[in-house]
């Protein structure tokens, strides 16, 4: 809890202002990864297999976008790193312990961007939304990484939108945000890979499923080249009794 309570505290006044509400979510992440690395290795490996088969094929590895770097946990930051002229990592929060991490592994091309991806402020000013739409500013996008945000777009703007209650906000906005990032990854010019967990389960000890729920709001993903199971909350991190199983899919 020290440790937890320091870096919220040391990342705070790095965070713009508006982005610092979410500061808990980054530690509760960074707290929870740390209690379940064994658990989640598998996933942050196949994550990162698909990032760096999707960089594979190209010709040209001038700059790659990483959509929701977090934690850099199943994010290939070495290998992007060392391939590409410029990594851009795009995240509501930067942890100070990722900056740090950065900093000391020397990476010279690694630019971090604090913004919302959502696109749902847009979305309420101009009536439509294209989160991604900044990205034609990008200089020299070779290649677009959404690295398992989609899924927690959806679940934030959920909670905002119930929340706020705000009429000038479409009954549809989740889904419409949701589809928007996939939309947004599609018409890109250059390659792209889309990483999400698409569904979750809650698995008891008997491998009975007792509730299970589509995290893309019934949006259709793209197809998937390859999918796999997460762990995301293994038996005894929230119950002795339950687990909850989280399907990953990937597309490039
Ligand atoms: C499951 S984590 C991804 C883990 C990360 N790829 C890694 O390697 O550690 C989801 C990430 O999406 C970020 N996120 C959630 N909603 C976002 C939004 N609207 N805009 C930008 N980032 C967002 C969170 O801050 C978090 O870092």
């Amino acid at each position: 809890m020290i440790v937890e309570a320091l870096l919220y505290i040391a990342t705070l006044p790095v965070t713009a202002k508006p982005h610092r509400k979410f500061v808990r979510y980054s530690v509760n992440l960074w707290s929870r990864a740390r209690r379940c690395s064994g658990q989640w290795a598998e996933h942050e490996e196949k994550s990162q297999s698909a990032m760096l088969a999707a960089a594979s094929g190209l010709r040209q590895k001038r700059t790659v976008v990483v959509l929701g770097s977090g934690l850099l946990r199943d994010v290939p930051i070495e290998a992007l790193s060392k391939a590409f002229d410029t990594v851009v990592l795009i995240d509501l929060v930067h942890l100070t312990s990722v900056r740090f991490w950065l900093k000391a592994k020397g990476y010279r091309n690694v630019r971090l961007i604090e913004r919302d991806l959502s696109g749902y402020d847009a979305l309420r000013e101009t009536g439509s939304a294209e989160p991604l739409g900044f990205l034609r500013g990008v200089p020299y996008l070779d290649l677009v990484i959404s690295a398992n945000l989609l899924s927690q777009i959806g679940r934030g703007v959920k909670r905002r939108f119930e929340a706020e209650q705000d009429r000038a906000m479409p009954q549809d906005t989740v889904q419409r945000l949701i589809a928007a990032h996939i939309e947004g990854l599609q018409i890109q010019p250059c390659a792209t890979c889309l990483v999400t967990d698409t569904s979750y389960a809650v698995i008891d000890r008997n491998g009975k499923t007792h509730e299970a729920a589509d995290l893309l709001q019934d949006v259709a993903p793209p197809a998937d080249k390859t999918s796999w199971t997460w762990p995301v909350a293994p038996l005894g991190e929230e119950s002795r009794d339950y687990q909850i199983i989280h399907h990953v899919i990937a597309a490039w």
